[in-house]
């Protein structure tokens, strides 16, 4: 992630992201970023832990890091996983945020492609959303809610 709290780069992102004014108004505006190489380039390190740990044993180290490598070596699969896991981290921070008081913005309304090139994000990376993030002006009252969709419209218990 970056995060962007200079004046000067909150007003190119306000660009970036179709002159949304909030991009500029917002404390900071967190780019959340997804690294399809993540599972590549860090395995060794959280298997090793694992196996110190005693999630695994050592010797099942390299078997689990062929299964898992044979996933995120293919293109399209990590492309999934990888904004999977970051949308994920993306909604803990609105929560947190929530708790410390904070309100966040989650936002796709920007050219990716210039944004990445702005903040010199590896061509191969992927920016799901961005999220405006700050403290509410008291002065201001909020809109109520939009319509919510019912349990019933998007879920079933079987
Ligand atoms: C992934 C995602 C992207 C969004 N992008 C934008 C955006 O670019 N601009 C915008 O005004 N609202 C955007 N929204 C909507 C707002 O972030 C927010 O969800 C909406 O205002 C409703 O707020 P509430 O859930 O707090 O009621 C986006 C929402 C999501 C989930």
């Amino acid at each position: 992630m970056i995060v962007v709290k200079s004046k000067e780069k909150k007003k190119v992102l306000k660009e970036i992201a179709f002159n949304q004014q909030k991009v500029e108004d917002a404390s900071a505006v967190i780019v959340i970023i997804a690294n399809p190489k993540a599972a590549l380039e860090n395995i060794d390190r959280v298997l090793d832990s694992s196996s110190e740990l005693g999630y695994m044993k050592k010797e099942r180290k390299e078997a689990s890091k062929k299964r898992i490598l044979s996933v995120w070596q293919d293109e399209e699969q990590a492309k999934r996983k990888a904004i999977r896991d970051s949308a994920l981290f993306a909604m803990n921070i609105m929560i947190a945020a929530k708790v410390y008081g904070l309100e966040t913005h989650p936002m796709d309304g920007f050219d990716e492609e210039k944004l990445k090139e702005f903040l010199n994000i590896d061509e191969d990376m992927y920016v799901p959303m961005i999220i405006a993030i700050g403290y509410k002006d008291p002065e201001k009252e909020l809109l109520p809610r939009a319509y919510r969709f019912k349990f019933d419209e998007f879920g079933e218990i079987i």
